[in-house]
């Protein structure tokens, strides 16, 4: 097995000479922030966090994370404009491309010789009792990684963030709600070797699982599906944003990768399914699926996802109360940045009258007043029963009603695909969507039938 790991770790440990350039690469961006923000007279440092300080980024994956703090007596506001000034003066400096992106306040992420590079402000802090902003940590977290990882240790963060890659659970952002970089690190601190992590994860992680490694005994303040205790802030989980699902599709993969430990583990995830496949595979499964389509808004990931996930709960919701039942159900951005709400109905219609069961006979009033509210009903054994038409008989009819303006508030939709939704959406089978979309999104249309944890190739 280590010869397997050796192997692997030659495609993904950047070399000695890839950390220098690195650092090198950053001192630069350092300097020029230095010199400009002395030019201004404001009192910042500056230095490299993330992986890149930690020795744990996989090599041509990784950002580079600048952080430049500031002394606490400068007000939000300020630490704000000046680090998004900064940011942008030092990409340009060096001729990159900038953009701004959000996190707990904006930011500035450049393009700068085929590094991303994101420039962060915080707050310079002793320790998490002094926190102000949710990026503060990023330094605590830093200087502990640095002080507490073997080298040893962050080869095998490397093959533990390339297995979770190739099954698609990394990354805490919304779009995969997996596990971070940081909390990789942090079950290597604790497991100190990948096939340890494989196994514990295999056989004995289960819901609400507990890792505290400085034994702070705050876990039960948290409810989530596993609970690492962050070592820097006892009062947070750095599991947090993991969901219930890539949980389980982790577990499942150790299992599957215990049983017969191959290759493909550690390999780019690839996903070739043609259009005929898709079509054979919709058809085979008879199911009535449809897709709800929008233009999403220019905002933020982390801001548009949860609202595309809320809208269609939603309209799974709204579905089942009127008999619509759905069976499977995602949700995805295509490339030409249009939301695609998966809807897989067991079946699209249904009858046209509704059943209700009304109150017992031996209530005599009830029964009478039940009887004088619906016209035709009748009894069934000790029950009233009343017939009435159904408001839609089948599922088109039912979304290009529900979405109208005058009766949209029956959906909970996201604030900012509300309108995009109402105004310009269009529902289609899956096998019209399987005609209009970009070959590279193909692989979408198909991930909850077919999740990566099976590595499907
Ligand atoms: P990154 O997402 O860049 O993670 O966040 P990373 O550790 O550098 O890993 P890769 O290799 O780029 O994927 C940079 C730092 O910000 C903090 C962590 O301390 C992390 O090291 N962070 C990031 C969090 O605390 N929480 C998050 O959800 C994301
Ligand atoms: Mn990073």
């Amino acid at each position: 097995m280590i010869e397997i790991y050796n192997e692997i770790l030659k495609d993904i440990e950047p070399s000695l000479e890839d950390r220098q350039n690195v650092i090198e690469f950053s001192n630069k961006l350092i300097k020029i922030i230095m010199d400009y923000s002395k030019s201004k007279n404001i009192n910042i440092k500056c230095r490299l966090v993330g992986s890149m300080a930690k020795n744990t980024s996989l090599m041509g994956k990784s950002d580079i994370d600048i952080f430049m703090t500031f002394p606490l007596s400068y007000p939000e506001e300020e630490l704000k404009s000046y680090g998004l000034e900064f940011g942008e003066y030092c990409i340009k400096k060096v001729g990159g491309t900038s953009e701004v992106r959000y996190a707990s306040h904006p930011y500035t992420t450049g393009l700068i010789d085929g590094f991303e590079v994101d420039f962060v402000p915080c707050y310079q802090i002793k320790d998490s009792s002094e926190l102000k902003s949710a990026v503060d940590r990023t330094i605590l977290h830093t200087d502990y990684i640095q002080s507490h990882m073997t080298e040893e240790e962050t080869r095998q963060v490397l093959l533990l963030k390339k297995f979770m890659t190739s099954i698609n659970t990394y990354g805490a952002n919304y779009k995969v709600s997996g596990f971070s970089g940081y909390l990789c690190e942090l079950l290597i601190l604790k497991y100190h070797s990948f096939d340890r992590i494989i196994e514990e994860a295999a056989n004995n992680w289960h819901n609400r699982y507990e890792i505290d490694l400085e034994e702070y005994g705050t876990s039960n303040n948290f409810k989530d599906p596993l609970i690492v205790i962050d070592p820097t802030d006892k009062n947070r989980n750095v599991a947090a944003a993991l969901s219930l699902q890539k949980f389980s599709e982790f577990i499942i993969a150790c299992r599957n990768y215990l049983s017969d430990p191959k290759m493909e583990y550690f390999q780019n995830r690839k996903i070739h399914i043609t259009r005929e496949e898709l079509i054979t595979e919709f058809t085979k499964r008879g199911t009535k699926c449809y897709v709800l389509s929008f233009n999403v808004p220019e905002l933020p990931d982390d801001v548009i996802y949860p609202q595309i996930n809320k809208t269609m709960n939603s309209f799974i919701k709204v579905s089942e109360m009127y008999d619509f039942r759905i069976i499977e159900n995602n949700y995805y951005i295509n490339s030409d940045n249009e939301a695609r709400i998966i809807l897989e109905y067991d079946n699209d219609e249904v009858s046209n009258i509704k059943i209700h069961k009304g109150p017992q006979i031996k209530y005599k009033e009830n029964g009478m007043n039940f009887k004088n509210k619906y016209s035709n009903a009748y009894i069934r054994e000790d029950k009233w029963i009343s017939v009435s038409e159904r408001k839609y008989k089948n599922v088109p009819e039912m979304v290009d009603n529900i979405v109208k303006k005058e009766n949209r508030s029956i959906l909970k939709l996201g604030k900012n695909v509300k309108d995009e939704i109402t105004g310009n959406y269009s529902l289609n089978t899956v096998f019209e969507v399987i005609d209009q979309e970009n070959p590279e999104d193909y692989e979408e249309l198909f991930m909850h039938i077919y999740p990566d944890y099976k590595l499907r190739r």
